[in-house]
């Protein structure tokens, strides 16, 4: 496996593959891999010829106050689980390789980029759209690997794929969680082990909203569910917890389906999860990521 930091020896190593037709699977991560990441480098692994995992924490997605420093960063760990996986390569620039000075030119998110996650942090997708674009100008995979759990993302991410025509598919993998239901998450690492057991609230939460929209409630009910479990756990504090048309983001359609997605912070921990509910689908009524 080769890690390579500059972009234009990315774009020499990926020549003789595309030149082969071969398929390039990309997996952009900002590092600190856990079993999440491994299952996107799998699924990669599984469809593709060549997989590049990116190892980049970007900047430009965090506001002034947020964990941009902080954010846990271990490359020499990541490249050996990566190297496990059967990765081919790993492209890990630094700040000024991705964004060179005199850099002005930013990818905005749209309308979907300012609601829930993008309300709560201003500019976040714009930052993710500006650096998911650059991964797809460098890398030009065949194929984009992104976790579900990270649901507006993605839904920002395929906007931008459409809009800008880019010639990736992007696949969502589900969400993978701990044994208690906690959606794995590089933050994960940053909580106590009583917060650890506090964050089992937003779990809980999504089941209560999800229990709510299966026995024929609307996303309101489900709503108050939610927050009514997340309200009842000390230490934790609501951002949002909403139940969306899953495309759209906006209010469900009444008997369609839903998602349901919640932000809270546990002590200084800012977490997010969420869950696809089909009120029409018998196999809702049990969890489904
Ligand atoms: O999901 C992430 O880890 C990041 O937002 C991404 C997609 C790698 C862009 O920095």
């Amino acid at each position: 496996m080769k890690v390579v930091r500059a972009a234009a020896e990315l774009r020499s190593v990926l020549e003789a593959p595309k030149r082969a037709a071969r398929s390039v699977g990309l997996v952009p991560t900002m590092g600190a891999l856990h079993e999440g990441h491994l299952s996107l480098v799998r699924e990669a692994r599984r469809s593709n010829d060549t997989v590049v995992v990116s190892i980049f924490v970007n900047p430009l997605q965090f506001g002034p106050s947020e964990d941009f420093r902080s954010y846990p960063r271990d490359e020499a760990a990541d490249v050996v689980a990566a190297d496990a996986e059967g990765v081919d390569l790993v492209f890990a620039p630094s700040v000024d390789e991705m964004y060179p000075p005199g850099r002005s030119t930013i990818v905005g998110s749209g309308p979907l980029g300012t609601v829930l996650e993008g309300a709560s942090r201003p500019g976040h997708f714009d930052g993710v759209c500006t650096v998911v674009a650059k991964l797809f100008n460098l890398v030009e995979p065949d194929v984009a690997y992104f976790g579900q759990k990270d649901v507006q993302q993605v839904a920002v991410i395929k906007r931008m794929v459409t809009d800008l025509s880019y010639r990736v598919r992007v696949v969502v993998c589900p969400t993978v969680r701990e044994k208690d239901g906690l959606a794995l998450s590089s933050r994960n690492s940053y909580l106590s082990s009583e917060e650890r057991q506090r964050a089992r609230a937003l779990f809980r939460a999504l089941d209560a909203g999800r229990r709510s929209i299966a026995t024929g409630e609307n996303g309101r009910v489900a709503e108050v569910a939610m927050a009514d479990v997340v309200a009842a756990e000390k230490g934790v504090e609501l951002d949002y917890a909403r139940a969306v048309e899953p495309e759209s983001f906006d209010e469900p359609h009444p008997d369609g389906p839903v998602l349901l997605v919640i932000a809270a912070s546990v002590g200084q921990t800012r977490l997010i999860d969420n869950l696809h509910v089909d009120p029409r689908d018998d196999r809702s009524a049990r969890v489904v990521s």
